[in-house]
């Protein structure tokens, strides 16, 4: 082979790559540079064609221009290779190398056995003497495999490694970004965004800034997410055009994400027919507003065929939906997806739907009890392209609140579950909380007890057709992306999770800080990722130390939900009331004698919750109101244990930061210095909510700490 017969793809492709010239113009995340100088030294072949295939290409190109390897784009000689990333169904190709790495692969299939197809998404890791192979039946395995050769980097070139078969678990693994097209005048301009503003929009305009939002789709796409919707779930006027007028500002986005096999959803506003088609109703059943929903969303697949669909906040908080027109959701939900279906899009539906006008003298009104209640009797009516889509637990993201029951009580429903990345009430990416874990939990639940499915069966469906899982992301236009270097680690591990839900959330955090902090570049590698899982393994059970107690949720500044506020939400029309008094504290929901929310449950769950003596520590408060004597599980009483898991929890956040400071000098100074000032902040605000807390619970109560520590 003739060295200038080699593809000079590195010269050919970055030419217009804004991204190179002057990079890092972003911290970038789990991609830098360095974590591909292992792919990016070896000798690689590239055998298929089309967009995502091209993808790998630059990828592996721009690798090997830096690290000193070559690439060969399906050549049409012999060549010798390290690597060879191949789909199966290409045309036959006369380098015996190709020829050889797909016989290599199938045989490797054929001893994997359970069937040989590898998906539209999956790919085969295997060795064929000293030459790795990645072969896919679809092109987006290819690119996926190419992130998992980065994430193994020298391992994947391992002559001992035995072939691997990767397939993800959950179809959709999607971000629904809160950004607003213009600035909202409480929320700002992304709602809920705590790390500056929107990637996608600045003003009531696109941002204009494609290189960072290509960048965003590259980082997605090594973490596995394969859709976002690009507008809040709260639905103004001008988020509104996105359907229409403006649709030519989502097209933009969806053809710079389309590179990293990343579909765009949009959510729109049930009320469109009205405020942007004029008509006089938005009712479902309506000819009308059938035909102009069915009308609207050909034009959308006429701009961007490969769009995913719409994610809808309906008769929730204040938004539109069928329920003016005396529909139900179903009905609301199956409008949009007729128009959808011949597209081949979904519908994603979002069940989180309650009461916001609640009077708290109510006792009888739960909230928990809402989305199940408005949901399950509507099973079985939603046609095959609504996803109804679910957060996790039955109040709102709080650092812990039990699974919520409408995810076991549509089995004829296409469920997804959604988490929320972006840190609302779990430190506003000020605090280190690392999410895995707690994800981790509620994916391995099992609704109708320990021998049956777990949550995120349910999300993958029967036969792979559910809903999948969804989380509000968490980035915006700063430096850093999530504002906490830290809080990337929640985005990896949401896109990691959302690919195999059973994995071990420290594993996936261990290969986050590998390629975030590769051990090439760093002076001490053992003990920055020895710090880093000191900090960051056990945050989030540290945050809920020092936070609301025992499951009870809330506590929380009313508006911006950050910092300590007892009772901030007690006399309020929300719904999230912990009802402490001199006696106790706790929301009673168990059929015996509170709202009867437990029985929303299977069985299992169902006795397990209604009963103190079964009922786990950890909810004990979202479940019962308990007297503060009441003895835990742990031993300890409920008042102790308060005083004593927020004494340890700004222990614990000392202890973290005192950590951190050891790894001045190892790392990037730029991410040292801004994780220095967030833990400064951490320790602040958990020493509040320390201080608060205990104080009231002393106040309400009377009983002192048995160990007599400072309460005022
Ligand atoms: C929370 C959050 C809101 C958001 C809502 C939702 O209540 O505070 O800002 O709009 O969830 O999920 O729709």
């Amino acid at each position: 082979m003739n060295a200038d017969e080699s593809v000079h793809l590195e010269q050919l492709m970055f030419v217009d790559d804004p991204m190179e010239p002057n990079e890092p113009r972003v911290h970038p995340a789990w991609l830098p540079p360095e974590a591909f100088r292992s792919l990016g030294a070896r000798r690689v072949l590239v055998h298929g064609d089309g967009l995502l295939v091209d993808t790998v290409l630059h990828e592996v190109s721009r690798a090997c221009a830096r690290y000193g390897g070559r690439v060969w784009h399906s050549p049409s000689w012999d060549v010798d290779v390290d690597l060879v990333f191949a789909l199966r169904g290409a045309d036959e190709s006369p380098s015996s190398a190709v020829r050889a790495a797909r016989s290599a692969g199938e045989v490797a299939l054929t001893e994997i056995g359970d069937g040989a197809s590898l998906g539209d998404e999956g790919f085969l890791l295997a060795r064929d003497g000293d030459v790795t192979v990645v072969l896919a039946d679809a092109p987006a395995g290819l690119l996926y495999g190419l992130f998992h050769v980065v994430r193994l980097c020298a391992a994947a070139f391992d002559p001992e490694r035995p072939p691997e078969r990767h397939r993800p678990a959950l179809r959709r693994r999607m971000l629904d970004h809160w950004d607003n097209v213009a600035v909202h005048p409480v929320m700002g301009q992304v709602e809920r965004g705590y790390a500056g503003g929107s990637i996608f929009w600045r003003d009531g305009r696109p941002r204009g800034d494609l290189a960072r939002i290509r960048e965003y789709g590259r980082l997605l796409a090594a973490s596995g997410v394969n859709a976002i919707s690009v507008n809040n779930v709260n639905v103004a006027r001008t988020e509104a055009l996105l359907l229409t007028d403006r649709l030519g500002d989502v097209a933009e986005i969806a053809d710079v994400l389309r590179p990293y096999h990343i579909r765009v959803h949009l959510s729109v506003t049930f009320a469109a027919p009205v405020v942007l088609g004029g008509l006089s109703t938005a009712d479902p059943l309506d000819e009308g507003v059938r035909a102009w929903w069915a009308a609207t969303t050909r034009t959308v697949y006429d701009r961007i065929p490969d769009f995913g669909g719409y994610v809808v906040k309906a008769d929730s908080e204040g938004q539109p939906g069928p329920f003016t027109y005396g529909r139900d959701h179903a009905d609301g939900a199956n409008m949009l997806a007729e128009a959808l279906a011949p597209l081949g899009g979904v519908v994603h539906w979002r069940a989180f739907v309650y009461n916001h006008h609640q009077d708290w003298r109510d006792r009888s009104t739960d909230r928990a009890r809402a989305a199940y209640d408005h949901f399950a009797p509507l099973d079985g009516r939603f046609r095959t392209n609504v996803v109804v889509q679910v957060k996790f637990g039955p109040v709102d993201f709080q650092t812990r609140e039990p699974v919520s029951p409408v995810i076991a009580a549509m089995p004829a429903t296409r469920i997804a579950v959604e988490l929320q990345v972006t840190q609302e009430y779990t430190g506003q990416q000020r605090h280190v909380c690392h999410l895995g874990p707690w994800w981790s939990e509620v994916l391995r639940f099992a609704p109708w007890g320990p021998d049956g499915r777990a949550l995120a069966d349910v999300a993958a469906g029967e036969s792979g057709v559910g809903g999948g899982l969804v989380a509000v992301a968490n980035v915006g236009d700063d430096l850093f992306w999530t504002g906490h270097p830290l809080a990337q680690a929640n985005l990896y591990t949401f896109g990691r999770l959302a690919w195999d839900p059973r994995r071990d959330p420290t594993a996936v955090l261990d290969e986050w800080i590998t390629l975030t902090f590769p051990p090439s570049a760093t002076a001490d590698p053992d003990l920055v990722r020895r710090a880093l899982h000191e900090i960051m393994d056990d945050s989030w059970r540290t945050y809920e130390r020092y936070t609301a107690p025992l499951g009870v949720g809330f506590m929380v500044n009313p508006g911006d939900h950050y910092g300590p506020g007892v009772d901030g939400y007690e006399y309020t029309r929300w719904g999230t009331y912990h009802f402490a008094d001199r006696d106790g504290v706790g929301v009673d929901r168990t059929r015996a004698s509170g709202t009867g929310f437990t029985g929303q449950y299977p069985p299992y769950w169902a006795e397990a919750y209604e009963s103190l003596e079964t009922c786990p520590d950890e909810l004990l408060l979202f479940f019962h109101h308990v007297p503060y004597g009441h003895v835990l599980h742990s031993g300890s009483t409920v008042i102790q244990h308060i005083y004593d898991t927020h004494f340890a929890g700004v222990e614990e956040v000392t202890a973290m930061r005192r950590r951190w400071l050891t790894l001045n000098g190892m790392i990037d100074p730029a991410v040292y210095e801004r994780v220095a000032e967030r833990l400064d902040e951490q320790v602040r605000c958990a020493t509040e909510w320390r201080d608060q807390i205990n104080t009231y619970f002393y106040r309400k109560s009377g009983v002192p700490d048995e160990r007599g520590r400072d309460i005022y």
